[in-house]
């Protein structure tokens, strides 16, 4: 199956960052019965960000409660030791910060040859052309529009700016990576997001701290498809 063939329409991804951990199989399950088919996972570590979620135990109990594509964002130092780990307890897709890879390349391609689809990801401070030499080898890259660590932060305007330079660059090269977004998605933005050309959008507490994220999560569903295909 093609990554592409994963998504042809705008993709809202839950961050269960701001799920309840005790029950996240009863958080999940609603979402995935209206059409959810990507959850996307925090994992922090307390070194490369000042906060510390879940490890591959945690994984593999979602992957037990869920079909949906598990979409898992490794916001760790040296990544490298925990993929094959993260990937046997079911990540179907893992995304590695450039700024915690120094051999970026090397992380990329074991990802793939260890059986999940590999994404990389920038943070606000660092430049889309960091990445010039590693976009033909990944599925996806995401753009970070907070500084990773925390639910529930204020979108940063200037990720939009990414997503149009990837998108250029995407054509430019012949590539087929998606565009992902990750952070402060609310139902103000997600329209301008779309626009600008990113196909999946992470987003956490505007779906969770809701008194329906089911409803939510639909409607942010269906205002990203509206804005798709104008
Ligand atoms: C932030 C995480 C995000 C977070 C997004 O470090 O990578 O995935 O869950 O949460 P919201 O949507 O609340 O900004
Ligand atoms: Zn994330």
């Amino acid at each position: 199956m093609s990554i592409l063939s994963l998504s042809l329409m705008p993709e809202i991804l839950p961050s269960i960052l701001s799920a309840d951990f005790a029950h996240l199989g009863a958080a999940t399950a609603p979402l995935e019965a209206a059409g959810c088919k990507m959850l996307h996972v925090d994992v922090m570590d307390g070194h490369f960000v000042p906060n510390i979620t879940l490890g591959p135990p945690v994984v593999a109990s979602l992957r037990k409660a869920s079909k949906a594509q598990l979409d898992v964002h490794l916001m760790i130092e040296n990544p490298d030791a925990y993929i094959p780990d993260f990937i046997k307890a079911g990540a179907d897709l893992i995304s590695v910060h450039q700024e915690a890879c120094v051999h970026l390349d090397r992380t990329l391609r074991f990802i793939r040859s260890e059986g999940a689809r590999p994404g990389v990801v920038i943070n606000p401070g660092t430049p889309v052309a960091t990445l010039e030499d590693v976009l033909g080898l990944v599925d996806f890259v995401l753009v970070m529009s907070v500084n990773p660590g925390f639910g529930g932060q204020k979108f940063i305007p200037h990720s939009l700016n990414k997503i149009r330079q990837l998108v250029e660059r995407r054509k430019a090269l012949g590539l087929q990576f998606i565009i992902e977004l990750d952070g402060g998605v609310t139902k103000d933005n997600v329209e301008a997001v779309v626009k600008a050309g990113a196909e999946w959008m992470v987003a956490g507490s505007a779906v969770f701290n809701t008194v329906n994220p089911t409803d939510t999560w639909a409607e942010l569903t269906r205002m990203a498809n509206a804005a798709g295909i104008q």
